[in-house]
């Protein structure tokens, strides 16, 4: 007796102390995510201030009702670990703390993300969270943050997989879901085995606000909007609802033209990419907030079969990127990639274009569909006639079709 006792005693103990299952966090990030982060535009510059003022403005200047919901602080808002190991924000850039931080930006109705690196230091040099991942998850979640962008400077001789799901582990052992961002540059083609660890992963080296450029640092480079485009192709077929390719954070309003901007972020839009914005909300020129808040372009982004869509065709400088929708949806975004201006002369009814990965067929002459011109909101006409336009250098015509 006294033996069977003892015997259920150690099963009950065994199934108390049993490691829960670890996981990434589902149901978060099903759309992909909207919101702002620090680093394109301020880099190591930040602080509370700034902060809360890129809060205030998402709230009333229309970007929050457009759906953009993060705030990201990037690096450098690290002071020192204390004597138990664990982070504490820079004192003199932070003085009122991470929670207030984040409370603030929750009375906005906004979330609140952070950032840390995978290495020793962070990529500007900061203490990073090898050795303290389950230390600094618990951080996280006592501050309330709801989103963590993990990058991957110093970390020589680690294995991206291991380090990775160690956080992974690590956040979900916390137990607040927090959307987990990784950021390592594609160099371990996170897209072949992140999905079950995160909910986003950088497919490339660091953006910079130029069309097609490369920016050569001596041992890295960072890469114009087209360059990142053409890289990895053929990766759409790894994302999907909740895991999502991306290829880094948005330049809208950095430095591009007008047109520039607008065509890189319908083309964020057509990829499924997640829209972090990267500019400078408090100093918004009503065209670049015309774009961050275009909410038929957004749409297409954020719809909910979750397809990354694909470069259809390339001829004469104008490519032709598409992209199923629900609901038997299209959306078609004519590029024009060459110094002058462009004529499109479009025949629908010659363009039979199948998806394989989507298992749809876009037949114009099976199916009428109406033409809507996403960004100067209008409807266009139908499938039915040729599609005639003129599309200026760097600049887009971006279409929804629709039964
Ligand atoms: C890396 C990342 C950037 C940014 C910086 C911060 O370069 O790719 O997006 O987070 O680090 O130091």
């Amino acid at each position: 007796m006294k033996r069977y006792s003892m015997f259920i005693t150690t099963v009950l103990m065994m199934a108390v102390l049993r490691p829960m299952h670890a996981q990434k966090f589902e149901g978060i990030a099903l759309t992909p995510p909207m919101g702002w982060n620090s680093w394109n535009k301020f880099a190591c510059d930040v602080n509370e201030g700034l902060i809360r003022i890129a809060a205030d403005v998402m709230d009333t200047s229309g970007m929050k009702d457009a759906g953009y919901q993060y705030i990201v602080i990037d690096d450098c808002w690290q002071g020192k670990r204390d004597s138990l190991g664990f982070i504490h924000p820079d004192p003199q850039r932070f003085p009122s703390g991470i929670k207030a931080l984040a409370d603030y930006v929750h009375s906005k109705g906004l979330k609140f993300g952070i950032y840390s690196c995978a290495g020793l230091q962070t990529c500007g040099g900061h203490p990073a969270s090898r050795g303290h991942e389950y230390q600094d998850a618990l951080m996280y979640a006592q501050w309330g943050v709801d989103y963590l962008k993990y990058d991957w400077c110093n970390t020589d001789g680690l294995n991206a997989v291991g380090a990775y799901t160690t956080m992974r582990d690590a956040l979900y052992a916390a137990g607040r879901p927090i959307v987990f961002s990784l950021c390592e540059w594609g160099n371990n083609e996170p897209w072949k085995w992140a999905k079950d660890v995160g909910h986003l992963w950088r497919t490339t080296g660091d953006i910079t606000a130029c069309f097609d450029c490369e920016q050569n640092h001596g041992t890295w480079s960072s890469w114009g909007v087209m360059k990142i485009v053409e890289m990895h192709p053929g990766i759409r077929v790894y994302a999907g609802t909740g895991h999502w390719n991306d290829p880094d954070m948005l330049e809208v309003g950095n430095g591009m033209s007008i047109n520039e901007d607008r065509a890189h972020f319908s083309l964020w839009c057509m990829l499924a990419a997640p829209l972090m914005s990267g500019n400078d909300l408090s100093a918004m020129s009503t065209w670049t907030k015309e774009i961050l808040t275009n909410t038929e372009v957004i749409a297409i982004d954020q719809d909910s079969l979750g397809v990354q869509g694909y470069r259809y065709d390339s001829k004469d400088s104008i490519e032709i990127w598409v992209k199923p929708l629900m609901k038997d949806g299209w959306a078609v975004c004519f590029l024009n990639r060459s110094m002058q201006k462009q004529k499109v002369d479009y025949d629908w009814s010659k363009n039979i274009i199948t998806d394989e990965l989507s298992k749809r067929t876009l037949n114009t002459n099976e199916t009428k569909y109406n033409i809507r011109n996403l960004w100067v909101k209008k409807y266009i006409g139908t499938t039915k006639k040729k599609l005639t336009a003129e599309i200026a250098s760097h600049d887009v015509l971006m279409v929804r079709l629709s039964k």
